[in-house]
């Protein structure tokens, strides 16, 4: 345990369902979804949003699934508003309509995060599993008219990487603030896709001057974020900046965890808010302190000029990739296990064929 280096949490992600209307393949959910009756009660999300702010939590992401499923979602923007929160709604935007939108406007919502899956209907429709592009324009400009900031979010794999201009084009046109594009992180249903997904070299190498022309030519109207494809980098990502040490998420059942994907480490218990308070899980709990500073690192981590910049990587990943959550990202190129994404790199793109996250 490393409390030293717990300092209070700045954001909660609050998943309030795993219901959602879409199925989109590249979904970073677990493969098993919480059903409807396994999740929290209105009263235990008031009493999560209360335990957060007291915890520090200033930034709370209501999202799911789609967020819009819980009727009680109004209530409990308020709550985190009146706790002096910022609220941000991630949404398919699917059942937002101008009189919901407008009241959760009033109950202090103050941002949205849209998500889009192509540039086109048909392309859009398919990766979704759902008829949902043309009621996402309307979306965009329902919030819009209510004068809330926008931020459209991508994600991006090879088949959709062909029509990055056209997104970047359409994120313009509906007005966004900020338009996300980020590559699929592989976790959760989206590990199941991965040869399907993942895109090549060469569409990464043609995105790269888009997105940089894209950025010069929007600078002061639309923030351009471009989450890298890591599989293909030669240094990890700085997943979470540090495992416990900004964030953390409550997932729909009432557990809470160190990141949104951490479910697939399987050597990992959970505490939930159910038995525990939520302050005790951040600082105490063996899951928070188990990867939390640098004590855990394997010596080519703990020895490295990068380990401030990147924390090791992702511990998921690390997991996922070779069964140890606690071993050096494979993606670095410093770890011994690069081998395992290089083979991956080397053998993937056999199919397009898509498994559809199912519905809950
Ligand atoms: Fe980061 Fe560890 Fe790789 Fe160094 S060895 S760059 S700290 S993942
Ligand atoms: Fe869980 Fe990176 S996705 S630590």
């Amino acid at each position: 345990m490393d409390l030293k280096t717990a300092q209070p949490p700045l954001g909660l992600l609050a998943e309030l369902t795993h219901r959602c209307p879409l199925h989109c393949p590249y979904c970073s959910n677990p493969v098993e979804l919480i059903a409807r009756d396994g999740e929290l009660s209105t009263e235990e999300w008031l009493s999560v949003l209360t335990q957060a702010r007291e915890l520090g939590v200033l930034q709370v992401h209501m999202s799911g699934g789609e967020p819009l499923a819980r009727p009680d979602l109004p209530i409990l923007v308020e709550h985190a508003t009146k706790l002096g929160c910022y609220v941000n709604l991630v949404t398919s935007g699917l059942g937002l309509t101008e009189s919901r939108l407008d009241d959760l406007a009033k109950r202090g919502i103050a941002h949205v995060q849209l998500s889009v899956q192509g540039a086109t209907a048909d392309r859009a429709d398919r990766l979704a599993g759902a008829r949902a592009h043309d009621r996402k324009l309307v979306s965009a400009e329902l919030i819009r008219k209510a004068g809330l900031p926008l931020s459209v979010n991508v994600v991006l794999h090879r088949q959709n990487h062909d029509q990055l201009a056209g997104i970047i084009g359409l994120a313009e046109e509906m007005g966004a603030d900020r338009l996300e594009l980020a590559n699929t992180q592989y976790y959760g249903w989206a590990l199941r896709n991965r040869d399907a997904l993942m895109p090549t070299r060469r569409q990464l190498e043609e995105a790269e001057p888009i997105v940089r022309a894209a950025t010069e030519r929007l600078r002061g109207r639309m923030e351009i974020i471009y989450v890298v494809a890591d599989y293909y980098e030669k240094y990890p990502k700085p997943c979470m900046y540090g495992w416990g040490a900004r964030q953390l998420t409550v997932a729909p059942d009432g557990n809470v965890l160190p990141c949104p994907a951490s479910t697939a480490i399987e050597t990992l218990e959970f505490d939930n808010v159910r038995d525990k308070r939520l302050a005790w899980i951040w600082y105490q709990s063996a899951s928070f302190n188990a990867y939390r500073g640098e004590d855990w690192m394997p010596d080519t981590c703990r020895t490295c000029d990068r380990r401030a910049i990147d924390f090791g990587g992702c511990r998921c990943q690390a997991f996922q990739l070779t069964g140890d959550a606690s071993a050096t990202d494979p993606v670095c190129s410093r770890s011994p296990h690069r081998e395992v994404v290089d083979l991956i790199l080397a053998t993937q793109a056999k199919t397009d064929e898509l498994v559809m996250r199912a519905a809950r």
